[in-house]
Protein backbone atom coordinates (compact mmCIF):
# COMPACT_ATOMS: atom_id res chain seq x y z
CA UNK A 1 0.00 0.00 0.00
CA UNK A 2 1.55 3.11 -1.23
CA UNK A 3 1.34 6.51 1.01
CA UNK A 4 1.42 9.97 -0.42
CA UNK A 5 1.54 13.02 1.86
CA UNK A 6 0.56 16.33 0.77
CA UNK A 7 0.25 20.08 2.39
CA UNK A 8 -0.85 22.84 1.08
CA UNK A 9 1.54 25.09 -1.16
CA UNK A 10 1.99 28.78 -1.42
CA UNK A 11 0.86 28.91 -4.44
CA UNK A 12 -0.17 26.54 -7.25
CA UNK A 13 0.31 27.40 -10.63
CA UNK A 14 1.79 26.16 -14.17
CA UNK A 15 0.66 24.57 -17.48
CA UNK A 16 0.10 21.42 -18.10
CA UNK A 17 -0.92 18.32 -20.56
CA UNK A 18 -3.80 15.54 -19.27
CA UNK A 19 -3.33 12.35 -20.31
CA UNK A 20 -5.15 11.35 -23.12
CA UNK A 21 -9.05 10.82 -22.65
CA UNK A 22 -9.85 7.58 -21.36
CA UNK A 23 -12.64 6.77 -22.34
CA UNK A 24 -11.84 7.78 -25.94
CA UNK A 25 -8.57 5.88 -25.62
CA UNK A 26 -10.90 2.22 -24.75
CA UNK A 27 -12.76 3.22 -27.74
CA UNK A 28 -9.59 4.14 -30.32
CA UNK A 29 -8.78 0.46 -29.22
CA UNK A 30 -11.82 -1.41 -29.67
CA UNK A 31 -13.30 -0.02 -32.59
CA UNK A 32 -10.57 0.28 -34.53
CA UNK A 33 -9.63 -3.76 -33.52
CA UNK A 34 -12.93 -4.61 -35.54
CA UNK A 35 -12.68 -2.58 -37.95
CA UNK A 36 -10.53 -2.91 -41.92
CA UNK A 37 -7.44 -1.48 -42.18
CA UNK A 38 -5.09 0.53 -39.87
CA UNK A 39 -5.42 3.45 -38.03
CA UNK A 40 -2.70 5.14 -36.08
CA UNK A 41 -3.74 6.46 -32.83
CA UNK A 42 -1.85 9.39 -30.80
CA UNK A 43 -2.09 10.46 -27.13
CA UNK A 44 -3.60 7.30 -25.65
CA UNK A 45 -3.87 7.06 -22.03
CA UNK A 46 -1.15 5.34 -20.48
CA UNK A 47 -4.15 4.12 -17.68
CA UNK A 48 -3.90 0.86 -16.40
CA UNK A 49 -7.91 0.56 -17.28
CA UNK A 50 -6.72 1.20 -20.56
CA UNK A 51 -3.54 -0.80 -21.09
CA UNK A 52 -6.35 -3.87 -19.71
CA UNK A 53 -8.17 -3.42 -22.70
CA UNK A 54 -4.86 -3.36 -24.84
CA UNK A 55 -3.99 -6.59 -23.56
CA UNK A 56 -7.63 -8.25 -24.08
CA UNK A 57 -7.66 -6.97 -27.44
CA UNK A 58 -3.86 -8.68 -28.10
CA UNK A 59 -5.29 -11.92 -26.45
CA UNK A 60 -8.08 -11.73 -29.31
CA UNK A 61 -4.92 -11.92 -32.04
CA UNK A 62 -5.53 -7.92 -32.46
CA UNK A 63 -1.87 -6.50 -33.39
CA UNK A 64 -1.19 -3.04 -31.88
CA UNK A 65 2.50 -2.08 -31.74
CA UNK A 66 3.67 1.30 -31.45
CA UNK A 67 4.75 3.55 -34.76
CA UNK A 68 8.48 3.66 -35.00
CA UNK A 69 10.39 6.60 -33.92
CA UNK A 70 6.94 8.21 -32.29
CA UNK A 71 4.59 7.34 -29.46
CA UNK A 72 1.94 6.78 -31.66
CA UNK A 73 0.43 3.35 -31.91
CA UNK A 74 -1.02 1.08 -35.26
CA UNK A 75 -3.99 -0.92 -34.40
CA UNK A 76 -4.55 -3.56 -37.46
CA UNK A 77 -8.08 -4.05 -37.72
CA UNK A 78 -9.48 -7.41 -38.29
CA UNK A 79 -12.36 -6.63 -39.70
CA UNK A 80 -15.07 -8.25 -37.03
CA UNK A 81 -12.70 -11.51 -37.05
CA UNK A 82 -11.12 -11.61 -33.51
CA UNK A 83 -9.44 -15.03 -32.92
CA UNK A 84 -10.50 -17.04 -29.33
CA UNK A 85 -8.48 -16.20 -26.62
CA UNK A 86 -6.15 -18.76 -25.23
CA UNK A 87 -6.30 -17.91 -21.57
CA UNK A 88 -9.18 -15.40 -19.36
CA UNK A 89 -9.52 -12.14 -20.80
CA UNK A 90 -8.81 -9.44 -17.66
CA UNK A 91 -10.10 -6.19 -17.22
CA UNK A 92 -8.70 -5.47 -14.10
CA UNK A 93 -10.87 -2.83 -12.43
CA UNK A 94 -12.30 -1.22 -16.08
CA UNK A 95 -15.58 -1.00 -16.07
CA UNK A 96 -15.72 0.65 -19.57
CA UNK A 97 -13.38 -2.68 -20.90
CA UNK A 98 -15.95 -5.48 -19.43
CA UNK A 99 -18.89 -4.12 -20.42
CA UNK A 100 -17.66 -2.94 -23.78
CA UNK A 101 -15.78 -5.92 -24.59
CA UNK A 102 -18.91 -8.38 -23.58
CA UNK A 103 -20.81 -6.48 -26.19
CA UNK A 104 -17.98 -6.95 -29.23
CA UNK A 105 -17.45 -10.70 -27.82
CA UNK A 106 -21.38 -11.44 -27.99
CA UNK A 107 -20.88 -11.49 -31.69
CA UNK A 108 -17.98 -13.22 -32.07
CA UNK A 109 -17.88 -17.09 -33.04
CA UNK A 110 -15.94 -18.51 -30.14
CA UNK A 111 -15.69 -18.68 -25.99
CA UNK A 112 -14.75 -15.84 -24.06
CA UNK A 113 -14.49 -15.22 -20.31
CA UNK A 114 -14.33 -11.81 -18.98
CA UNK A 115 -13.21 -11.26 -15.35
CA UNK A 116 -11.50 -8.21 -13.36
CA UNK A 117 -10.39 -7.62 -10.09
CA UNK A 118 -12.70 -7.87 -6.42
CA UNK A 119 -14.33 -4.50 -7.04
CA UNK A 120 -15.19 -4.66 -11.09
CA UNK A 121 -16.45 -8.56 -9.71
CA UNK A 122 -18.31 -6.67 -7.54
CA UNK A 123 -20.11 -4.19 -10.14
CA UNK A 124 -23.45 -4.64 -11.89
CA UNK A 125 -22.93 -6.53 -15.11
CA UNK A 126 -26.79 -7.52 -15.51
CA UNK A 127 -27.42 -4.51 -17.27
CA UNK A 128 -25.58 -5.47 -20.17
CA UNK A 129 -26.28 -9.02 -19.71
CA UNK A 130 -30.27 -8.90 -19.97
CA UNK A 131 -30.10 -6.66 -23.51
CA UNK A 132 -27.21 -8.87 -24.94
CA UNK A 133 -29.78 -12.05 -23.92
CA UNK A 134 -32.46 -10.29 -25.64
CA UNK A 135 -30.21 -10.05 -28.96
CA UNK A 136 -29.62 -13.56 -28.56
CA UNK A 137 -26.54 -13.93 -27.36
CA UNK A 138 -25.16 -16.62 -24.96
CA UNK A 139 -23.70 -14.48 -22.20
CA UNK A 140 -23.25 -16.41 -18.34
CA UNK A 141 -22.29 -14.46 -15.13
CA UNK A 142 -22.33 -15.02 -11.62
CA UNK A 143 -25.05 -14.59 -8.93
CA UNK A 144 -27.80 -14.87 -11.67
CA UNK A 145 -26.10 -13.41 -14.50
CA UNK A 146 -25.42 -10.13 -13.03
CA UNK A 147 -21.47 -10.26 -11.60
CA UNK A 148 -18.60 -11.21 -13.65
CA UNK A 149 -16.96 -13.40 -14.39
CA UNK A 150 -19.00 -13.25 -17.20
CA UNK A 151 -18.78 -16.68 -20.15
CA UNK A 152 -19.81 -15.89 -23.57
CA UNK A 153 -20.50 -18.25 -26.59
CA UNK A 154 -20.62 -15.55 -28.86
CA UNK A 155 -22.96 -16.11 -31.96
CA UNK A 156 -25.44 -14.78 -34.17
CA UNK A 157 -27.33 -12.10 -32.75
CA UNK A 158 -30.47 -10.51 -33.79
CA UNK A 159 -31.76 -6.53 -33.30
CA UNK A 160 -33.91 -5.71 -30.41
CA UNK A 161 -35.36 -2.40 -29.04
CA UNK A 162 -34.06 -2.03 -25.72
CA UNK A 163 -35.36 0.73 -23.20
CA UNK A 164 -32.41 1.73 -20.73
CA UNK A 165 -33.11 2.55 -16.92
CA UNK A 166 -29.32 4.16 -16.56
CA UNK A 167 -28.32 6.32 -18.27
CA UNK A 168 -25.08 4.44 -18.96
CA UNK A 169 -22.35 5.34 -21.99
CA UNK A 170 -20.77 2.03 -21.03
CA UNK A 171 -24.24 0.02 -21.04
CA UNK A 172 -24.81 1.68 -24.30
CA UNK A 173 -21.39 1.07 -26.06
CA UNK A 174 -22.20 -2.65 -24.99
CA UNK A 175 -25.63 -2.51 -26.53
CA UNK A 176 -24.05 -0.63 -30.35
CA UNK A 177 -21.28 -2.88 -30.25
CA UNK A 178 -23.18 -5.78 -30.85
CA UNK A 179 -26.00 -4.29 -32.99
CA UNK A 180 -23.36 -3.79 -35.18
CA UNK A 181 -23.14 -6.93 -36.27
CA UNK A 182 -27.11 -8.01 -35.85
CA UNK A 183 -29.42 -8.96 -38.27
CA UNK A 184 -31.89 -6.17 -38.71
CA UNK A 185 -31.77 -2.71 -36.50
CA UNK A 186 -31.55 -2.25 -32.63
CA UNK A 187 -33.02 0.78 -31.22
CA UNK A 188 -32.07 2.22 -27.59
CA UNK A 189 -34.72 4.61 -25.50
CA UNK A 190 -31.91 6.24 -23.16
CA UNK A 191 -33.93 7.89 -19.86
CA UNK A 192 -31.27 11.13 -20.43
CA UNK A 193 -28.48 11.68 -22.78
CA UNK A 194 -24.87 10.31 -21.58
CA UNK A 195 -21.19 10.61 -23.40
CA UNK A 196 -21.39 10.22 -27.08
CA UNK A 197 -17.46 9.60 -27.65
CA UNK A 198 -18.91 6.11 -29.33
CA UNK A 199 -21.24 7.89 -31.27
CA UNK A 200 -18.67 10.18 -32.92
CA UNK A 201 -16.32 7.59 -33.50
CA UNK A 202 -18.36 5.31 -35.12
CA UNK A 203 -19.77 8.26 -37.27
CA UNK A 204 -15.95 8.88 -38.91
CA UNK A 205 -15.42 5.03 -39.17
CA UNK A 206 -18.60 5.22 -41.85
CA UNK A 207 -21.12 3.66 -39.73
CA UNK A 208 -24.73 5.30 -39.75
CA UNK A 209 -26.35 5.78 -36.08
CA UNK A 210 -29.15 7.57 -36.20
CA UNK A 211 -30.07 9.98 -33.50
CA UNK A 212 -33.84 11.31 -32.90
CA UNK A 213 -33.56 13.21 -29.23
CA UNK A 214 -33.10 10.26 -26.56
CA UNK A 215 -33.68 7.21 -29.14
CA UNK A 216 -30.41 5.92 -31.25
CA UNK A 217 -30.84 3.51 -34.13
CA UNK A 218 -28.45 1.19 -35.35
CA UNK A 219 -28.02 -0.88 -38.52
CA UNK A 220 -25.50 -3.33 -38.83
CA UNK A 221 -22.50 -2.61 -41.15
CA UNK A 222 -18.76 -2.88 -41.71
CA UNK A 223 -16.57 -0.03 -40.20
CA UNK A 224 -13.10 1.49 -41.99
CA UNK A 225 -10.33 2.48 -39.65
CA UNK A 226 -10.09 5.76 -38.53
CA UNK A 227 -6.73 7.53 -37.16
CA UNK A 228 -7.80 9.18 -33.73
CA UNK A 229 -6.04 12.02 -32.08
CA UNK A 230 -6.71 11.83 -28.13
CA UNK A 231 -7.46 15.04 -26.67
CA UNK A 232 -6.66 15.45 -22.54
CA UNK A 233 -8.79 13.83 -20.67
CA UNK A 234 -11.56 16.40 -18.66
CA UNK A 235 -11.94 14.39 -16.05
CA UNK A 236 -7.87 14.44 -14.85
CA UNK A 237 -8.59 18.03 -15.14
CA UNK A 238 -11.01 18.32 -12.89
CA UNK A 239 -8.70 17.88 -10.56
CA UNK A 240 -6.56 20.47 -11.12
CA UNK A 241 -9.84 23.07 -11.78
CA UNK A 242 -10.92 22.23 -8.30
CA UNK A 243 -7.69 22.59 -6.66
CA UNK A 244 -7.02 26.12 -8.36
CA UNK A 245 -10.63 27.84 -7.86
CA UNK A 246 -9.94 26.54 -4.40
CA UNK A 247 -7.05 27.83 -3.53
CA UNK A 248 -6.11 31.62 -2.45
CA UNK A 249 -3.11 31.89 -4.84
CA UNK A 250 -3.78 30.04 -8.43
CA UNK A 251 -3.60 30.26 -11.91
CA UNK A 252 -3.51 27.09 -14.28
CA UNK A 253 -3.56 26.57 -18.21
CA UNK A 254 -4.93 22.88 -18.80
CA UNK A 255 -3.93 22.37 -23.01
CA UNK A 256 -5.64 20.77 -25.02
CA UNK A 257 -8.70 19.37 -23.18
CA UNK A 258 -11.21 17.53 -24.29
CA UNK A 259 -14.91 19.33 -23.85
CA UNK A 260 -17.90 17.06 -25.53
CA UNK A 261 -21.17 18.49 -24.29
CA UNK A 262 -21.72 14.98 -22.33
CA UNK A 263 -18.42 15.69 -20.33
CA UNK A 264 -18.37 19.50 -19.60
CA UNK A 265 -20.51 19.21 -16.55
CA UNK A 266 -18.22 19.78 -14.22
CA UNK A 267 -17.07 23.16 -16.17
CA UNK A 268 -21.11 24.08 -15.91
CA UNK A 269 -21.06 23.06 -12.15
CA UNK A 270 -18.05 25.10 -10.98
CA UNK A 271 -19.50 28.41 -13.31
CA UNK A 272 -22.40 28.07 -11.61
CA UNK A 273 -20.33 28.22 -8.25
CA UNK A 274 -19.05 31.26 -8.93
CA UNK A 275 -15.60 29.93 -10.66
CA UNK A 276 -12.93 31.94 -13.09
CA UNK A 277 -12.41 29.55 -16.02
CA UNK A 278 -12.01 30.37 -19.23
CA UNK A 279 -12.32 28.17 -22.87
CA UNK A 280 -9.51 29.28 -25.13
CA UNK A 281 -9.12 27.84 -28.57
CA UNK A 282 -11.95 25.63 -28.99
CA UNK A 283 -11.58 23.43 -31.95
CA UNK A 284 -12.19 20.05 -33.31
CA UNK A 285 -10.06 17.17 -33.39
CA UNK A 286 -11.06 13.94 -34.76
CA UNK A 287 -14.80 14.84 -34.52
CA UNK A 288 -14.57 15.82 -30.66
CA UNK A 289 -14.47 19.48 -29.47
CA UNK A 290 -11.21 20.15 -27.33
CA UNK A 291 -10.16 23.59 -25.67
CA UNK A 292 -7.32 25.06 -23.65
CA UNK A 293 -8.74 25.51 -19.76
CA UNK A 294 -7.53 28.56 -17.60
CA UNK A 295 -8.55 28.42 -14.37
CA UNK A 296 -8.10 30.88 -11.59
CA UNK A 297 -8.50 31.60 -7.74
CA UNK A 298 -12.19 31.93 -7.27
CA UNK A 299 -14.90 32.47 -4.34
CA UNK A 300 -17.55 29.85 -4.81
CA UNK A 301 -21.09 29.50 -3.43
CA UNK A 302 -22.74 26.09 -2.59
CA UNK A 303 -25.84 24.92 -5.46
CA UNK A 304 -28.26 22.13 -5.95
CA UNK A 305 -27.06 19.65 -8.37
CA UNK A 306 -29.21 17.01 -9.64
CA UNK A 307 -31.70 15.10 -12.60
CA UNK A 308 -30.18 14.75 -15.78
CA UNK A 309 -26.78 16.92 -15.04
CA UNK A 310 -25.77 14.04 -13.02
CA UNK A 311 -24.78 11.60 -15.71
CA UNK A 312 -22.85 14.70 -17.00
CA UNK A 313 -20.61 14.50 -13.84
CA UNK A 314 -20.95 11.25 -12.24
CA UNK A 315 -17.15 10.69 -12.25
CA UNK A 316 -16.31 14.05 -11.04
CA UNK A 317 -18.38 13.91 -7.45
CA UNK A 318 -15.95 13.15 -5.64
CA UNK A 319 -13.76 16.30 -6.43
CA UNK A 320 -16.68 18.98 -6.28
CA UNK A 321 -17.47 17.59 -2.99
CA UNK A 322 -14.32 18.57 -1.83
CA UNK A 323 -15.16 22.25 -4.25
CA UNK A 324 -17.80 22.36 -1.69
CA UNK A 325 -16.59 22.15 1.33
CA UNK A 326 -14.54 25.59 0.03
CA UNK A 327 -17.79 27.30 -0.63
CA UNK A 328 -20.19 29.62 0.68
CA UNK A 329 -23.79 27.78 1.48
CA UNK A 330 -24.31 24.47 1.35
CA UNK A 331 -24.33 22.07 -1.53
CA UNK A 332 -26.55 19.53 -2.42
CA UNK A 333 -26.47 16.60 -5.01
CA UNK A 334 -29.63 14.23 -5.49
CA UNK A 335 -30.33 11.36 -8.19
CA UNK A 336 -26.30 10.22 -7.84
CA UNK A 337 -27.66 6.53 -6.88
CA UNK A 338 -25.19 5.39 -9.74
CA UNK A 339 -22.29 6.62 -7.54
CA UNK A 340 -22.65 3.83 -5.51
CA UNK A 341 -21.44 1.22 -8.03
CA UNK A 342 -18.49 2.73 -9.31
CA UNK A 343 -15.12 1.40 -8.48
CA UNK A 344 -16.07 2.11 -4.77
CA UNK A 345 -19.50 2.94 -3.17
CA UNK A 346 -18.92 6.80 -4.22
CA UNK A 347 -21.39 7.96 -2.12
CA UNK A 348 -20.07 6.60 1.27
CA UNK A 349 -16.65 6.29 0.70
CA UNK A 350 -16.26 10.33 -0.08
CA UNK A 351 -18.59 11.14 2.66
CA UNK A 352 -16.84 8.76 4.92
CA UNK A 353 -13.14 10.26 3.62
CA UNK A 354 -13.41 13.72 3.96
CA UNK A 355 -15.42 13.61 7.14
CA UNK A 356 -11.98 12.67 8.39
CA UNK A 357 -10.66 15.96 7.14
CA UNK A 358 -13.12 18.03 9.42
CA UNK A 359 -15.74 18.23 6.45
CA UNK A 360 -19.02 19.18 7.49
CA UNK A 361 -21.03 16.36 4.99
CA UNK A 362 -23.95 13.49 5.20
CA UNK A 363 -24.66 10.89 3.08
CA UNK A 364 -27.88 10.94 1.36
CA UNK A 365 -29.41 7.72 -0.32
CA UNK A 366 -28.73 9.12 -3.57
CA UNK A 367 -26.11 11.30 -2.56
CA UNK A 368 -24.93 13.61 0.23
CA UNK A 369 -25.33 17.35 1.28
CA UNK A 370 -21.92 19.58 1.84
CA UNK A 371 -22.28 22.32 4.34
CA UNK A 372 -19.31 24.48 3.40
CA UNK A 373 -16.96 25.41 5.78
CA UNK A 374 -14.46 27.40 3.74
CA UNK A 375 -11.53 24.98 5.39
CA UNK A 376 -10.51 21.13 5.94
CA UNK A 377 -7.61 20.49 7.92
CA UNK A 378 -5.41 17.37 7.43
CA UNK A 379 -5.45 13.57 8.24
CA UNK A 380 -4.97 10.31 7.58
CA UNK A 381 -7.46 8.99 4.36
CA UNK A 382 -7.79 5.57 2.63
CA UNK A 383 -8.36 5.65 -1.22
CA UNK A 384 -10.63 2.42 -1.08
CA UNK A 385 -8.59 1.23 -3.74
CA UNK A 386 -10.61 3.64 -5.90
CA UNK A 387 -8.97 5.96 -8.41
CA UNK A 388 -11.22 9.22 -8.37
CA UNK A 389 -10.97 9.18 -4.64
CA UNK A 390 -7.29 8.56 -4.10
CA UNK A 391 -6.95 11.98 -6.40
CA UNK A 392 -10.03 13.76 -4.69
CA UNK A 393 -8.52 13.27 -1.20
CA UNK A 394 -5.00 14.43 -2.77
CA UNK A 395 -6.85 17.89 -3.75
CA UNK A 396 -8.60 17.88 -0.07
CA UNK A 397 -4.98 17.55 1.36
CA UNK A 398 -3.37 20.45 -0.89
CA UNK A 399 -6.10 22.93 0.23
CA UNK A 400 -6.46 21.54 3.93
CA UNK A 401 -4.32 23.11 7.11
CA UNK A 402 -1.68 20.45 7.82
CA UNK A 403 -0.51 17.47 6.48
CA UNK A 404 -2.89 14.66 5.09
CA UNK A 405 -1.22 11.18 3.93
CA UNK A 406 -3.58 9.15 1.42
CA UNK A 407 -3.24 5.09 2.15
CA UNK A 408 -3.83 3.28 -1.24
CA UNK A 409 -2.15 6.62 -3.16
CA UNK A 410 -1.54 3.93 -6.16
CA UNK A 411 -4.96 3.69 -7.22
CA UNK A 412 -4.28 7.10 -8.94
CA UNK A 413 -2.81 5.35 -11.98
CA UNK A 414 -5.92 3.88 -12.65
CA UNK A 415 -6.93 6.59 -15.18
CA UNK A 416 -3.96 8.96 -14.10
CA UNK A 417 -0.63 7.64 -13.95
CA UNK A 418 1.30 10.76 -13.71
CA UNK A 419 -0.96 12.32 -11.12
CA UNK A 420 1.49 12.63 -8.23
CA UNK A 421 4.26 13.91 -10.43
CA UNK A 422 1.75 16.57 -11.59
CA UNK A 423 1.00 17.40 -8.21
CA UNK A 424 4.47 18.06 -7.54
CA UNK A 425 5.07 20.48 -10.38
CA UNK A 426 1.84 22.77 -9.90
CA UNK A 427 2.35 23.14 -6.43
CA UNK A 428 4.84 26.29 -5.66
CA UNK A 429 6.51 26.88 -2.44
C1 LIG B 1 -17.52 5.56 -19.04
C2 LIG B 1 -18.82 5.79 -18.70
C3 LIG B 1 -19.25 6.12 -17.33
C4 LIG B 1 -18.08 6.58 -16.46
C5 LIG B 1 -16.88 5.71 -16.63
C6 LIG B 1 -16.42 5.68 -18.07
C7 LIG B 1 -17.23 5.20 -20.45
O1 LIG B 1 -19.82 4.98 -16.73
O2 LIG B 1 -18.47 6.63 -15.11
O3 LIG B 1 -15.81 6.18 -15.81
O4 LIG B 1 -16.04 5.23 -20.87
O5 LIG B 1 -18.17 4.88 -21.17
P1 LIG B 1 -21.36 4.60 -16.99
O6 LIG B 1 -21.57 4.71 -18.43
O7 LIG B 1 -21.55 3.19 -16.54
O8 LIG B 1 -22.15 5.56 -16.17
Amino acid sequence: MVRQSVKRPQRIEGTLSLPGDKSISHRALILNAVASGTATISGLSSSTDVVATRRCLSSLGVDIKPAEGSDQLRVHGRNWCLQESGSILDAANSGTTMRLLAGLLSTQPFLSVLTGDASLRSRPMGRVVQPLQAMGARVMGRNNDTLAPLVIRGGHLKGAEHTLSVASAQVKSCIILAALQATGETIIHQPAPSRDHTERMLRAMGSTIEEDGLTLTIRPGPLKAADVSIPGDISAAAFWLVAAVCHPNARLRLRNVGVNPGRTGILDVLKSMGARINVEKLHLEGGEPTADLVVESSSLEGVELGGDLIPRILDEVPVLAVAACFARGTTTIKDAQELRVKESDRVRTTVRQLSRLGASIEERPDGMVIHGTGKLKGGQVRSHSDHRLAMALAIAGLLAEGETTVEGAQAASVSYPQFWEHLDHLSKG
